[in-house]
């Protein structure tokens, strides 16, 4: 085994340990996150295609602040090491007018549906996504058919629900979205690393609400 696929399966665990300790969380009560857990036990290989990772990827992972949180701060560190092998992608290349906001947001697959061509690996029960995300970016409102779990990682920003106003969220906080419920995110001075869960209609596109 690679350097690189060692990286990416201490990542899998990373990630696999921090929804774990969500799932047992009788606090937090996440819908379907068992589906997140079911897709990462039985996920297939590891995909191996040429890693894409922009240097300012690096650049935030580092900047941002660790968390005192121990299964954050494991997800971060195997984050930090693995990001350089992943294949991080701009998922509103198709939105020139975006610009200000695509130079600042990365979004890789650790496990996609059969669909998604950039996936790590891809899951059986439900994707998992990792974004990062640039200080004073704004991501706007937008919406998906797929319902979605969101974890802040690492980094202290707002996050905005419906109708709702931006609320301050730091890490280990988590967000729920049902299908097409509007949500965005704004960063203040620190990046942002979040991991987003999509537990059904895995193939769907998402919209920018303008
Ligand atoms: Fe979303």
């Amino acid at each position: 085994m690679t350097n690189a696929q060692e990286s990416q399966k201490h990542l899998l665990a990373a990630t696999a340990a921090l929804i774990g300790a969500a799932e047992m969380d009788p606090t937090l009560d996440l819908p379907d996150i068992g589906l997140a857990t079911a897709s990462l036990a039985n996920r297939g290989p590891l995909l191996s295609g040429e890693p894409v990772c922009p240097p300012l990827v690096s650049e935030l992972l580092d900047a941002v602040e660790l968390p005192e949180i121990h299964h954050l701060q494991s997800m971060l560190l195997a984050l930090r090491d693995a990001a350089p092998t992943l294949r991080w992608i701009d998922p509103y290349a198709d939105r020139p007018d975006q610009a200000e906001f695509r130079a600042g947001y990365f979004a890789t697959v650790l496990a996609g549906d059969p669909t998604r061509d950039a996936s790590l690996t891809v899951g059986t029960e439900a994707s998992i996504f990792i974004t990062v995300q640039a200080p004073r970016i704004l991501y706007p409102p937008h919406s998906h058919l797929a319902p979605e779990l969101y974890c802040a990682v690492a980094g202290n920003a707002e996050w905005k629900k419906g109708d709702g106003p931006f609320e301050l969220m730091p890490p280990d906080s988590w967000m729920v979205h049902s299908p097409w419920t509007s949500h965005a995110m704004q960063t203040r001075a620190e990046p942002l690393v979040a991991l987003a869960i999509w537990t059904a209609d895995r193939d769907c596109i998402i919209s920018l609400d303008d």
